[in-house]
């Protein structure tokens, strides 16, 4: 395998954590991490602990919201304030996978074909608008997100390692729009639903945009407050992080409860085409590890589990057609399944 070719990745500076530090203070300085992200971004939690507990576990967002909530200026503000390599990436109708992945072209002066890296190749990717490009290109980004490498012309090139990508979908829009299909949602770590802020908080941000001098983002996040090393070793941190054995055993009969509901509620019987996989167990011990991390802890607690399943779990259920005629959305399932379970 070839490693990436580095493209124009900023020199990685000397901040305030080094590699070799210990544990705790790597931990620490996630937290701080966090905190730094509230500087630039008012509110919109839900987003930031989830765009850390991604970047923590190598997993992959999906954000569900309307224009306009921070959606950019958030994975932006984790950019730099991790001194990661950024790209945005607009998809569209007419995008091609090699315009993501990149080609072989063919350069005159060596009279040979030369890789070209695609936008792909960069630290923290912000794939925006997923949905409105067609199913060959949404699985070039899927793939990519799974294998964290990129293969062309039978050459197989890594992606770097802190790949992730956060991947928008407009709630109010359907027309003209390719639906991301049921199996390759399970990529996704995490599929975050967006809300509006609240009164003050909006309030909040019009003040911070008023006094701001210049377009560049408030607060500690402009400067880096871990560097990308830190954050791979935070990484295996967080997969020590323990999770107890009752916890363990509640995360396998909730993911199996997708599957047969009805074992926990009689109503819900025949409500589900399709259930959450073994992967769904997976990602919620991991994204429970990292929310535990994030919150200065080394254990898991039921909290945590509570807090995340319906991330985890949204986007893995498939609901029956008789559902859906009776209103029954897999948020309201995953919440019946969470209250029939030995986490209340
Ligand atoms: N919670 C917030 N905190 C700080 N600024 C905010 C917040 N919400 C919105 N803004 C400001 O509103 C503007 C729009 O934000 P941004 O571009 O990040 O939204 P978006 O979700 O990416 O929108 P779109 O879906 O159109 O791309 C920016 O100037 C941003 O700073
Ligand atoms: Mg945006």
């Amino acid at each position: 395998m070839i490693a990436a070719p580095s493209l124009d990745a900023p020199a990685r500076q000397a901040s305030a954590q080094s590699p070799s530090a210990g544990s705790s203070t790597r931990q620490a300085a996630i937290v701080a991490l966090r905190a730094a992200l509230s500087q630039a971004i008012v509110g919109q939690d839900l987003l930031l602990d989830r765009m850390v507990i991604a970047l923590l576990t190598g997993g992959h967002l999906l954000v569900e919201g309307v224009p306009g909530l921070a959606k950019t200026s958030a994975i932006k503000a984790l950019a730099q304030a991790v001194h990661a390599t950024f790209q945005r990436v607009q998809f569209t109708p007419d995008l091609l996978p090699g315009d993501l992945t990149g080609s072989d072209v063919y350069m005159p002066a060596e009279g040979k074909s030369r890789f070209v890296a695609g936008p792909l190749f960069h630290d923290i990717i912000l794939a925006d608008e997923i949905n409105r490009t067609p199913a060959k290109v949404q699985s070039a980004l899927l793939e990519a997100m799974q294998e964290r490498q990129i293969t062309v012309g039978g050459q197989t090139y890594m992606l770097p390692g802190m790949f992730f990508v956060m991947a928008t979908q407009n709630p109010l829009e359907h027309s003209g729009t390719y639906p991301l299909p049921e199996a390759q949602l399970d990529r996704f770590l995490l599929h975050v639903v967006l809300d509006y802020p609240s009164a003050e908080q909006e309030r909040m941000i019009l003040d911070m945009d008023l006094a701001k001098a210049g377009d560049t983002l408030a607060g500690a996040a402009s400067m880096p407050v871990v560097d990308a090393a830190a954050v791979l070793e935070a990484r295996q941190d967080v997969r020590r992080v323990h999770v107890a054995e009752t916890l363990r055993q509640a995360i396998v009969d909730l993911v199996r409860a997708t599957r047969h509901p009805e074992s926990r509620k009689a109503s819900l019987k025949s409500m589900v085409g399709a259930g959450a996989s073994p992967r769904a167990a997976l990602a919620l011990a991991h994204a429970a590890q990292a929310l535990a991390y994030l919150r200065g802890r080394d254990y898991v607690i039921p909290d945590d589990l509570i807090a995340l399943a319906p991330d985890v779990l949204r986007h893995r259920i498939v609901l029956d057609l008789e559902a859906e005629l009776r209103g029954l959305t897999a948020d309201a399932l995953v919440q019946d399944l969470l209250h029939a379970s030995v986490f209340f």
